[in-house]
């Protein structure tokens, strides 16, 4: 793994092509760690699976993937071997809890969370070959702004941040919206507040950071930057006992107040994202 594109390596550093992004794919990310992107990944994807869309879920967290865990699958083939070539990637799909489909990373792939050239070759190909078989495939990416997280975010066509009400969480989000915005040129990033206190919360705090980003980051007004709030998840003690036990908590318990607020986020996506207007 010679070809490391960061500069620093061995050879002359590679710039990253800015590659189209493909779209009906949604990467699901966030500044800071832990704030429940799996989570929302895997009951987002249920709850659109339930309204008859065909999903697929890729665990593009490669350094720290944890969706087998959430939906309690340990397939023998994952993406590590369609990335060393041993598995075909029809093997490696396989039909999650929730009526939707996943591509798991497998524990191998901590050897890819350096961006390479082969592995951005290998994610491209594979993304490219999946896109028209789903309705909308959701990636489930890592936090921060590391290049294979950037990288990943880049493949899609539209961008959810997650982010809790804590300010760390607040912070690192903007610090990524910020830079997705300066390095991937995004005018429009979604907003996706989980555990949020009361009703109402996510609204205020994207209001928030439109005020600090119209400030400070879009310096063109020809090209506002525009955040667009999505929902709120309300901190539900389901969703740990959902987890602990291995369930999805769509499955598990359908009517708690985190459930029925994905389930209004699902019609949300469906509304604003699946339904597109041809371009003109
Ligand atoms: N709405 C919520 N209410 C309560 N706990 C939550 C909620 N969302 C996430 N959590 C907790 O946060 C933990 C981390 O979530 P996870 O989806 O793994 O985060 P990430 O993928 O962003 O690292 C979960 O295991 C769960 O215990
Ligand atoms: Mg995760």
């Amino acid at each position: 793994m010679a070809d490391v594109l960061t500069p620093g390596g061995a050879d002359e550093p590679k710039e990253l092509v800015p590659l189209k992004p493909l779209g009906k794919v949604m990467a699901i990310t966030s500044g800071k760690g832990g704030v429940g992107k799996t989570f929302v990944s895997a009951n987002l994807a249920a709850a659109l699976a339930k309204r008859g869309h065909r999903v697929l879920v890729l665990d593009a967290d490669l350094g720290l993937a944890n969706l087998d865990v959430v939906l309690n699958l340990y397939p023998k083939i994952t993406l590590h071997d369609v990335f060393t070539g041993k598995a075909k990637i029809e093997e490696a799909i396989i039909k999650a809890p929730g009526g939707f489909s996943v591509l798991l990373a497998g524990s191998g792939m901590v050897e890819y969370s350096r961006l390479t050239t082969e592995v951005r070759d290998d994610f491209l190909r594979i993304m490219s070959g999946l896109v028209p078989h789903y309705d909308i495939v959701l990636l489930d990416t890592g936090a921060g702004i590391s290049d294979v997280v950037l990288f990943a975010v880049s493949l899609a066509s539209e961008v959810i941040v997650v982010a809790t009400p804590e300010p760390t969480s607040l912070t690192d989000a903007y610090a990524t919206i910020k830079v997705l915005v300066g390095q991937q040129k995004r005018s429009t990033i979604r907003m996706v507040v989980n555990q949020a206190a009361r009703m109402g919360d996510g609204r205020a705090i994207t209001t928030q950071l439109q005020q600090v980003l119209d400030r400070f980051v879009s310096t063109d007004p020809a090209k506002p930057i525009r955040l667009i709030h999505m929902g709120d998840i309300p901190a539900d003690q389901s969703v740990r006992q959902a987890i602990m036990r291995r369930q999805l908590m769509m499955q598990s318990t359908p009517g708690c107040p985190a459930a029925m607020a994905i389930a209004q986020l699902a019609m949300r996506f469906e509304e604003t994202v699946m339904v597109r207007k041809p371009a003109n």
